[in-house]
């Protein structure tokens, strides 16, 4: 099923369960507008001003079973739809594991993506066909929202913090992506293409790119440019946490609780150091905030990440 009242077509499993979705929720709705006008009409005629039909009470059958009857059976229709749409929806949030990690950052007025293997794409991502995406979006400036009608899949791109995405295309072929919110003067120029790839015709585009720095290799550099290296490598003399394998463990904080050390672990506490100060080191780093843009906390986070055996970047 094609988008048959949507242009866009559908591109990825999840984009036929919505298309189902929404034709049930229209069949449904038109259903009840033919009934209602068709009852409408047909009482008007019957119960014309002169006619001789029946005006007395309902039989208790139509105003007690009946009615209890078909209010009950629409809530648990309707329980049922919402219990459905929901699951659709959330499963657009799952993490897929060992998807690939591509980094988007939005800003007035153009998408900027970078791949995997740090080549960089301007209003343009390219992805292969029926391999999990994990999109890490990040936006410089203000909320812009991050929309690919094909796949049915927007999401807010929101300042400071990262927004994430999962999915998986599952047709070959490019598609449009636009900005969804309105971001200012240009949000109309905010335009762009999502390519659809065969794995291998991928892989060799990948490489045909121009080689830049990954992200890692980016936030290496920043590492020690900001000073963070002073403190946080094995030498210093300061006392802080290190930084190797921290990605994806357990942290013990000051308070007793525990947290993960994900990626929205690692970049709030760039930004926001005092606020869960792992157990036995004092709250003395200074935060980056405003300091560090989006594009090089992304760096940075990316660094660190690459520093821990699990999931290291690529
Ligand atoms: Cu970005 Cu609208």
């Amino acid at each position: 099923m094609s988008g048959i009242f949507i242009g866009p077509g559908t591109a990825s499993e999840s984009a036929h369960e919505i298309d189902i979705l929404l034709y049930i929720l229209l069949g449904m709705a038109g259903f009840v507008v033919l009934l209602v006008f068709g009852l409408l009409i047909l009482f008007s005629v019957r119960y014309r001003k002169g006619s001789s039909a029946p005006r007395g009470l309902l039989p208790r059958a139509i105003s007690h079973e009946i009615e209890l009857g078909w209010t009950s059976a629409t809530l648990f229709l309707f329980i049922f739809i919402f219990a459905w749409a929901a699951t659709t929806q959330v499963s657009a949030l799952n993490q897929a594991p060992n998807a690939m990690e591509i980094h988007v950052q939005a800003k007035q007025w153009m998408w900027k993506v970078q791949q995997p293997n740090g080549a960089r794409e301007i209003n343009a991502l390219h992805v292969p066909v029926n391999i999990p995406v994990h999109l890490i979006m990040v936006s410089q400036d203000v909320i812009h929202s991050f929309y690919v009608p094909a796949l049915r899949m927007k999401h807010d791109v929101v300042p400071g913090r990262l927004n994430e995405l999962w999915f998986t295309a599952d047709k070959v072929g490019t598609y449009a992506l636009r900005c969804a919110e309105y971001c200012g003067t240009n949000h109309s120029f905010m335009l762009g293409e999502v390519t659809v790839m065969q794995p291998d015709a991928y892989s060799r585009w990948a490489a045909a790119q121009p080689e830049g720095d990954n992200l890692a290799e980016e936030g290496q550099g920043l590492f020690v440019s900001l000073g963070c290296a002073g403190c946080h490598a094995a030498a210093s003399r300061v006392h802080a946490p290190s930084l190797d394998n921290l990605y994806g463990r357990q942290v013990p904080l000051a308070d007793g609780r525990f947290v993960t050390a994900d990626e929205g672990y690692i970049r709030d506490s760039i930004l926001q150091p005092r606020r869960d100060v792992v157990a036995g080191f004092q709250p003395i780093m200074p935060s980056f905030k405003g300091v560090v843009s989006e594009g090089q906390l992304q760096s940075l986070v990316a660094y660190i990440r690459s520093l821990g055996a699990e999931g290291a970047s690529p």
